[in-house]
């Protein structure tokens, strides 16, 4: 190669190789291999040279073009390297930051409850089950013998919707026990079953909301007896509120579904003004309960010659304000953030009840 051509690709690559930026890159590309470039030029003048040495001389001016090529494209790469390594110096993460405090969620007494009691009732064998919150009158009272002009009908300050157009009265239901015949209606005994749920009626105070929660159980089998109610009732007592030897009474009473009846009182004191759960000459009211009524069974499509069962029935709320000291209702439905820091449960610290 001529010296005038080793001149040239010196040239041309050292003003690749001295490029300092993408643009800077491109001019030095422009300027050898562009339309006016000196590469170009060169090619265009070759017409006058004989066929010999147009020959020779195109050899080398490709050869020149492929090095001056080669070098952009690895001049090209360097540069964008370079570029990347920059911004990774310039944009590093500290990782010896402190994290930004993130709020946590906390949850509901009432979620926690009805979980712990799903928990204790699961680990006895039952099973969940729902119903509608808009029931009709069968399934809220006469199923469960409520006969339609029962005093007991008064008592649970209904709220009515308007009927169907079948004419069949519809309210919101009262409490959970419609669940029962549902339940009954839908599965075969042996039946173990507690179902949890929104319940209504129109009472407002202290104690009292509108719209509050209760757990209903549910036992058929063909050889239910009281003592399997009692054993049941006190296990449950004794696991949920975590005292061994929790006091539990049962007293006579009356419900239309079940005979005989009795609700469950436990064991606890009110000296000084407080409530203490489990020691103490004083008793607390927790939960109705009783023998399934024939009548009841029948209505639920099961023979009572050849069955009988247990059922009770307990307010969440009533249950979480005992466990967890809480001394008003109303604030349960408020969405207050305050309210369920305070009251609220963290998921990490959350005991297994069952196991305990
Ligand atoms: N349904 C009753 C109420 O709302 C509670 C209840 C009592 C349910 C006794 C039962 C039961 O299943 O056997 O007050």
């Amino acid at each position: 190669m001529s010296d005038t051509l080793e001149n040239l690709k010196r040239e041309l690559l050292e003003s690749v190789h001295s490029a300092q930026d993408l643009a800077s890159l491109d001019e030095a590309r422009v300027a050898a291999l562009g339309k006016k470039g000196r590469i170009t030029a060169m090619m265009k003048d070759m017409g006058s040279l004989s066929p010999e040495e147009r020959k020779t001389r195109g050899q080398a001016m490709n050869a020149i073009k492929q090095a001056v090529t080669d070098a952009i494209d690895a001049r090209k790469d360097e540069l964008g390297k370079a570029a990347l390594q920059a911004r990774l110096e310039q944009e590093r993460i500290d990782v010896s930051l402190p994290v930004r405090p993130q709020p946590k969620g906390r949850i509901h007494p009432l979620s926690q409850v009805v979980d712990e009691v799903i928990e204790i009732f699961g680990a006895m064998g039952f099973e969940v089950a729902e119903g509608p919150d808009i029931e009709d009158d069968w399934h809220n009272f006469e199923a469960l013998n409520f006969p339609p002009d029962h005093p007991a009908r008064q008592e649970h300050d209904t709220f009515y919707m308007p009927d169907r157009t079948d004419g069949s009265k519809m309210v919101l239901r009262t409490h959970t026990s419609p669940v029962q015949i549902r339940h009954m209606l839908e599965n075969k005994p042996p039946i173990r079953a507690i179902c949890p749920g929104r319940t209504f009626r129109s009472d407002h105070d202290a104690t009292h909301s509108p719209m509050f929660h209760q757990v209903e159980g549910l036992v058929v089998g063909k050889d239910i007896h009281m003592g399997h109610l009692k054993g049941c009732l006190i296990d449950f007592c004794r696991t949920f509120f975590g005292v061994d030897d929790l006091p539990v009474r049962f007293r006579p009473s009356y419900f239309p579904f079940t005979e005989p009846s009795a609700e469950v009182d436990i064991g606890c004191s009110r000296k000084g003004g407080g409530l203490t759960i489990g020691h103490g000459d004083d008793w607390l009211e927790i939960l109705g309960s009783g023998m399934v009524h024939p009548n009841v069974l029948k209505a639920g499509g099961i023979d009572p010659a050849e069955y009988q069962g247990f059922a009770f029935g307990m307010g969440i709320e009533r249950i979480a304000m005992l466990k967890y000291g809480i001394p008003d209702l109303r604030p349960f439905y408020d969405s207050d953030v305050r309210w369920l820091g305070h009251y609220g449960f963290r998921p990490e610290d959350i005991p297994s009840t069952a196991a305990r």
